[in-house]
């Protein structure tokens, strides 16, 4: 019996973080721009807040982007 409580609640850990995955959010693009940016500090590049692609005001102050956006998956392109 307790193997069961002790398997429901390793169960339920990964359950809960791919719900919250599914938030949605634009993944990052998969175009020339994209394809080579590798790291947060690439993101910036364009991103960052003095650069031309500057994110917009209401966007969600933290800077790890790839806990939200994900990194850029080829495969889904084919
Ligand atoms: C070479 C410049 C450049 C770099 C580096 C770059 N971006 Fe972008 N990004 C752009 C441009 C330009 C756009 C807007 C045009 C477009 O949608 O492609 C954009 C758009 C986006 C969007 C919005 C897509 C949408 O559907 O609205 C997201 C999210 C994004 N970038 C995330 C990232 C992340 C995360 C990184 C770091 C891994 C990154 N970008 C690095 C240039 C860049
Ligand atoms: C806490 C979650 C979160 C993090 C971390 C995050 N973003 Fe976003 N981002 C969002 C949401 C939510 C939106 C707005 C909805 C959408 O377009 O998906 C967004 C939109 C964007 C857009 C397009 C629209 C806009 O606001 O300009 C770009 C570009 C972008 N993010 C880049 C980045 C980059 C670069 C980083 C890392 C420095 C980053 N994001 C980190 C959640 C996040």
């Amino acid at each position: 019996m307790k193997g069961i409580l002790y398997l429901l609640l390793i169960l339920t850990v990964p359950l809960t973080l791919y719900i919250l995955s599914l938030e949605t959010v634009s993944p990052t693009p998969y175009d020339d721009n994209h394809i080579n940016a590798k790291t947060v500090k690439d993101c910036f590049e364009c991103h960052g807040d003095d650069q031309e692609y500057a994110r917009s005001e209401d966007h969600p102050p933290k800077d790890q982007c790839f806990k939200c956006h994900g990194p850029v998956k080829p495969e889904e392109h084919e």
